[in-house]
């Protein structure tokens, strides 16, 4: 169930492609909600005194507001961070020794959470993982395809501990819908509107941002109706898997793929930041993992290839102040994605710049 995402990912890139036009970022951008300066030309924080840049040391208290607290957006850029699935419902001492694995051995300042755990408390200790380690984490209220109205009890079960938990503000970045909830018509756009607006409502008090996680894609084929979701959502989390673009062929010569869709996010995105949030280049196929180009390669290679392109492109990820996150954690989270092994042992070297 949680990699059929990707699957249906999977079937749209024959038509995903053709739309994209590419364009000049729009120069201007204001203030998100925070306050946060999230305009081209502002220099990032050098300084270690926020969170959750790398040298960050954690209070030994909860701080009394969160005013200071976060990084600038401009400051995060390149690699931030990893995505995580949860549907093993990890214990506390697996999440503990992960997000400082995400922190210390790849100088990761986000975990990005991906899929559910319905275990009670299991937010909590999500909370408790990201405080002890010094990283942030993207929430994820998951919809999945089994049951059309769990993704209410997760909303309000993850609402309500955001408020409960004192620390949760803290380390909280944002909370997503999704996963591609446009694309997968997880509720119609004016609904889904209506849901980041409430969610939105509900957090103004904690300061915690809201969005989906959605391909380019997903927005493009629900226009006009998705235009009042990007209206609503405070940041965007983008998907980027070029390899099941159409005109895939390696990961190395994929670049022109992801900057079409990251322009489309340019151009369309209102000036809000841009993190990419499930982002990677499959090590293999399998079925609902397939390409829909004959060309596209998919071996541990390329996947390390694709990493190392964006990478390489460093300097064009701090001009947009646009960060990454790699999809993801384990090869035991979702197959062929890992950056881990199921044997736990790295697939390929792994060390992205965070800052150029
Ligand atoms: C936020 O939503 C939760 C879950 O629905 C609810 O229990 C809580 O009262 C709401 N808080 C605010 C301030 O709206």
């Amino acid at each position: 169930m949680i990699w059929s995402t990707l699957a249906l990912a999977a079937t749209i890139a024959v038509v995903q492609y053709p739309l994209g036009a590419a364009a000049t970022p729009s120069p201007t951008r204001t203030t998100d909600v925070l306050g946060n300066i999230v305009g081209r030309g502002k220099e990032a924080s050098s300084a270690s005194s926020c969170f959750p840049a790398l040298g960050f040391t954690m209070p030994s208290a909860v701080p009394s507001s969160t005013s200071g607290w976060w990084c600038s957006y401009s400051s995060e850029y390149a690699f931030v961070g990893i995505s995580y699935e949860v549907t093993a419902c990890q214990s506390l001492t697996t999440l503990r020794k992960e997000f400082k694995d995400i922190r210390n051995t790849f100088n990761g300042r986000y975990v990005r959470l991906y899929g559910a755990c319905d275990r009670k408390g299991f937010y909590d200790d999500v909370i408790d993982a990201a405080w002890g380690a010094g990283i942030g984490v993207h929430a994820l209220i998951w919809f999945g395809w089994d049951d059309p109205n769990i993704w209410k009890t997760r909303r309000d079960s993850l609402l309500g501990t955001l408020h409960s938990n004192p620390k949760a503000k803290f380390v909280t970045r944002v909370l997503q819908f999704g996963s591609e909830p446009l694309y997968d018509y997880a509720l119609d756009p004016s609904t889904l509107a209506t849901q980041v607006l409430n969610a939105k409502a509900n957090l103004s008090s904690l300061h915690i941002p809201v969005t989906i996680s959605e391909m380019a894609y997903g927005f493009q084929e629900r226009q006009p109706d998705s235009d009042a979701v990007m209206d609503a959502i405070d940041l965007i989390d983008a998907h980027m898997l070029p390899f099941f673009s159409a005109k895939a062929s390696t990961a190395s010569a994929s670049w022109p793929i992801v900057t079409t869709d990251i322009n489309w996010f340019l151009d369309n995105g209102q000036g809000k930041k841009i993190y990419l949030s499930q982002n990677g280049w499959p090590s293999t196929t399998y079925s609902g993992v397939e390409p829909n180009s004959p060309s596209a390669v998919s071996n541990v290679q390329n996947e390390k290839d694709y990493f190392n392109l964006l990478d390489q492109k460093c300097s064009y990820f701090k001009d947009n102040q646009i960060g990454w996150f790699a999809h993801i954690y384990s090869d035991s989270q979702e197959p062929g994605y890992g950056i881990y092994g199921t044997n736990g042992a790295l697939k390929f070297p792994f060390s992205p710049k965070t800052s150029c």
